[in-house]
């Protein structure tokens, strides 16, 4: 049986020893690597290397606004009932895409769009449809039914009016963040969804012929407990959604003014949560979900868990992708876009993005150009986070890179990991086994070559 469909081993000891902060490698090198320093000419650059490459194009769309506000919310958001400010939003959104649109070659194939947030469906149907048809304007999105077109929504903010006129507008996925169906969670963290009306709107989704829902629960909020994560997860399970992410609740209300809503008391301790998660992973692999890693799961039919398979599965800022092969354009306040060599995110302030738009100018604010050894490096924890081994041979191939040799520093760190059987190296490559799966982001922390203490600190908790 495959490494990814076998229950997870636990070690509760080990997996507390090697407990460090860490980044969730969404990027290699992480976002606090992005440099001011970052030029237009280093972007236009990479933009004429990608048309040669002539790889597909995934397009992300940040929609920041939010009617509501959840306290444990880390994301990049503005909370406001002004629904006036969605359409000066939007078309700035429109004009950065319309800069781009001249600058990529128009042959180029969208595969892949997903609109995210903050709640995307805070802005008005109309304004939807304005910005979807911009979109196919000034890009070639593809329609041959294998695209991949997904909205975020928040299942309690959204009607099944407007998720009809999502799919007529072209998406054919939806991500839906339910976090918790306990009514003590969801009053502590303001944040509800009902079983009824998740009910309801998934057997419209359905209805609507929406070809993937993937729900986002999240474990270490105040008040859970085994006994309402359970309960939670049975209701999940009876939703019978496509993928499911479980995140770390990452209380960090140093960073995330709302988060000082939430009272330490009422938080699960650590050893709490580890329970939780543990539960959750053991009780959704009974139910037939596959642990993809990470937060991460599917079901066995998944094009997630098909592309792990085949070893073509990829990281990227939402997580793990079928869609490594595709050069990844953001627009909006704070997207990361992901191309050729480059990674080059807009500025985060609203204020700021829309005043270098209005004078003509790309709105990114940082970005950061990988060199050969970076680009290497990005390779081995993609493969080891999304794929749980590194074949040597494959870094040779493809980098003329000895590995052995060229990562001795690495292979003698990952050795006391050797000895608590967490991983084995062989002279074909590194293993990760499956006790060593809990820790994948501990074995990639040891080819990042721009760790240091400080950084640290800002990073959750691993687990
Ligand atoms: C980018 S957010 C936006 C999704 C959408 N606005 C919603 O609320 O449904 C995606 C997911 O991140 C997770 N999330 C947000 N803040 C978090 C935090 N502080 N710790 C862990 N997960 C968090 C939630 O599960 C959320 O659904
Ligand atoms: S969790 Fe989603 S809906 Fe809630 S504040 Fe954050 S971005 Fe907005």
């Amino acid at each position: 049986m495959s490494l990814f469909k076998q229950p997870l081993v636990w070690n509760q000891e080990l997996i507390k020893r090697y407990d460090l902060a860490g980044p969730r490698y969404t990027s290699y090198p992480t976002a606090p690597q992005f440099s001011e320093q970052f030029t237009e000419t280093a972007l236009l650059n990479a933009i004429t290397r990608s048309n040669t490459a002539h790889k597909p194009l995934s397009l992300y769309f940040h929609i920041p606004f939010c009617d509501t506000l959840c306290y444990y919310c880390g994301c990049n958001k503005i909370v406001t009932n002004n629904k006036s400010r969605a359409l000066p939003y939007v078309q700035r959104m429109i004009q950065e895409l319309a800069l781009y649109a001249d600058l990529f070659d128009h042959s180029r194939i969208v595969k892949q769009l997903h609109w995210g947030g903050g709640t995307p469906t805070f802005i008005s149907d109309d304004e939807m449809s304005l910005l979807m048809h911009a979109t196919r304007k000034l890009f070639q999105l593809s329609d041959d039914g294998s695209e991949e077109f997904s909205v975020e929504i928040h299942p309690g903010r959204v009607s099944i009016e407007t998720m009809q006129h999502l799919r007529n507008l072209g998406f054919n996925r939806v991500s839906m963040g339910v976090q918790d169906f306990d009514e003590q969670v969801q009053k502590a963290v303001n944040r509800f969804n009902s079983l009824e009306e998740i009910t309801r709107l998934m057997s419209a989704l359905r209805a609507q012929e929406f070809q993937s829902i993937s729900m986002d629960l999240i474990y270490g909020l105040p008040f859970q407990t085994l006994k309402t994560m359970g309960d939670t997860l049975n209701k999940v399970v009876e939703l019978s959604p496509d993928r499911l992410s479980i995140f770390n609740y990452a209380h960090m209300p140093h960073i995330f003014k709302s988060q000082s809503l939430i009272h330490d008391r009422d938080l699960p301790s650590a050893n709490e949560k580890l329970d939780l998660l543990h539960f959750a992973i053991e009780k959704l692999q009974a139910e037939g979900y596959v642990y993809i890693g990470m937060d991460h799961f599917a079901k066995p039919t998944d094009e997630l868990v098909i592309a792990q398979q085949q070893g073509k599965l990829q990281r990227n800022f939402q997580g793990y992708s079928t869609h490594g092969d595709c050069d990844l354009l953001a627009v909006g306040a704070s997207s990361i876009s992901m191309i050729d060599n480059v990674y080059v995110q807009n500025a985060k302030e609203l204020n700021l993005y829309q005043q270098k738009l209005d004078v003509g100018l790309l709105p990114f604010a940082k970005g950061f150009t990988l060199n050969v050894e970076d680009e290497l490096r990005r390779h081995v924890i993609n493969q080891l986070i999304c794929h749980c081994r590194l074949e040597f041979n494959d870094v040779f191939t493809q980098f003329g890179v000895v590995a052995h040799r060229h990562f001795s520093r690495e292979l003698d760190t990952l050795i006391p990991m050797v000895e608590d059987s967490l991983i084995s190296i062989t002279p074909l490559g590194i293993e990760v086994h499956n006790a060593g799966r809990m820790l994948i982001r501990r074995i990639c922390m040891v080819f990042d070559e721009y760790l240091n203490n400080n950084q640290q600190i800002r990073y959750s908790k691993i687990i």
